[in-house]
């Protein structure tokens, strides 16, 4: 592969809405599908991992189609999903196949998830263990990865679960087997990872009970969502706005999740020139608008360790910055980030590698000097 670059003429100047929410566009697809009636989502995601989702979706029975900014579900509701014909086809999407597989391994029907070559060298023993628990029949490939063969298994019981990483895919999962299981079914996580689901559950009328519980045998209602813009698109341009000369970037109706707002902490503790303004609501996700500038104080930090699943996917844009900025930036507790889409810690060590900046890989992390 070779390595293009184009230099920057001018400072980057404007006000932008970020594309929607890719957790939150997936979580929505898959409850409005599951849900009794007509959903309405606004402004969700367009890319291949949702495509993949909606695809999944419409093959279980729900019917999606788009008006403009609107995505129409009417879902399966009392009739519940009906068995694919083929089998799904998850894509890249790690969100995809391991919520959908918690939803799949509590029908009366068997199922197949496949994806691409990445999606299947991904760790699937960590829903596979939950949902074994609960009653569920999978087969994985020998190595723990997609394809997932599911037997459904409509007589699931509740569990109370304890993962050992905060991953929001894992409990996600769970929770979603939950509410076709019987009993209560409780997740208690390391830290707190993203919690789109716990949030949107009730939206569509299952209630989530104290700490992190569901109740099986809830029904599902239609609901309206509007999803925000992805803070994890927005990320790329903070930075940009940040590390460019002259630059002043306002991004419009972003999620700041306290789950996901990991990168703005630490924007602020590198003392980049960052402002948060006019916060409000957008249903149960908090949303605001970003307003950042040049930041010619930008300085290296360590980042703490409990910040990181707030920020997992933020990190390789922060890289970026911390190879512009002065000092040593240390990542540590991020091990997770080696069975994403890539290795993203190897991916961007090998990126600053070609570009002559000092660093040091480690296991579960790396140290960037600027
Ligand atoms: C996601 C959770 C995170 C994140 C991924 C999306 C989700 O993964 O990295 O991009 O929508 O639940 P993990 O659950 O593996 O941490």
């Amino acid at each position: 592969m070779r390595l293009l670059s184009t230099p920057l003429t001018g400072s980057l100047v404007g006000e932008l809405i970020p594309p929607g929410d890719k957790s939150i566009s997936h979580r929505a697809l898959i409850l409005a599908s599951l849900a009794s009636g007509r959903s309405e989502i606004k402004d969700l995601l367009g890319a291949a991992d949702v495509k993949a989702t909606a695809e999944a979706c419409r093959q279980l029975g729900a019917d999606i189609s788009t008006q403009g900014r609107l995505t129409i579900v009417i879902g399966t509701g009392e009739k519940g999903l009906s068995a694919p014909a083929k089998p799904l086809d998850m894509g890249n999407s790690g969100t995809a196949m391991r919520l959908l597989a918690g939803v799949l391994s509590a029908q009366p029907f068997d199922s197949e998830l496949i994806g691409d070559d990445s999606l299947c060298s991904r760790p699937m023993r960590r829903i596979v263990e939950p949902l074994t628990q609960m009653g569920a029949n999978m087969e994985t490939s020998a190595g723990g990865t997609a394809p997932l063969l599911i037997r459904g298994n409509a007589q699931m019981h509740g569990i109370h679960y304890e993962p050992s990483v905060a991953s929001a895919q894992v409990k996600s999962c769970v929770l979603l087997c939950g509410m076709f299981a019987s009993g209560l079914t409780c997740v208690s996580e390391p830290g707190l990872s993203r919690d789109h689901t716990e949030r949107m559950l009730p939206v569509f009328g299952v209630p989530i009970e104290h700490p992190c519980c569901v109740r099986g045998g809830g029904k599902l209602r239609s609901a309206d969502i509007h999803v925000p813009a992805d803070i994890s698109s927005a990320a790329f341009f903070l930075v940009a706005a940040a590390m460019v000369p002259g630059s002043s970037i306002k991004l419009l109706n972003v999620g700041l999740n306290p789950s996901r707002d990991g990168i703005f902490r630490v924007l602020k503790a590198m003392g980049a020139n960052i402002q948060i303004e006019n916060s409000r609501m957008a249903g149960e996700e908090p949303i605001a608008d970003i307003q950042i500038n040049y930041s010619p104080d930008i300085h290296a930090i360590d980042i703490p360790e409990e910040w990181i699943p707030s920020l997992i996917d933020e990190l390789p844009a922060l890289m970026v910055l911390a190879a512009t900025c002065k000092g040593t930036t240390r990542i540590r507790g991020a091990s997770e980030l080696r069975v994403k889409e890539s290795d993203r810690i190897a991916v961007m060590a090998s990126g600053l590698n070609r570009l002559g900046v000092v660093h040091t890989e480690y296991e579960d992390g790396i140290d960037i000097t600027g």
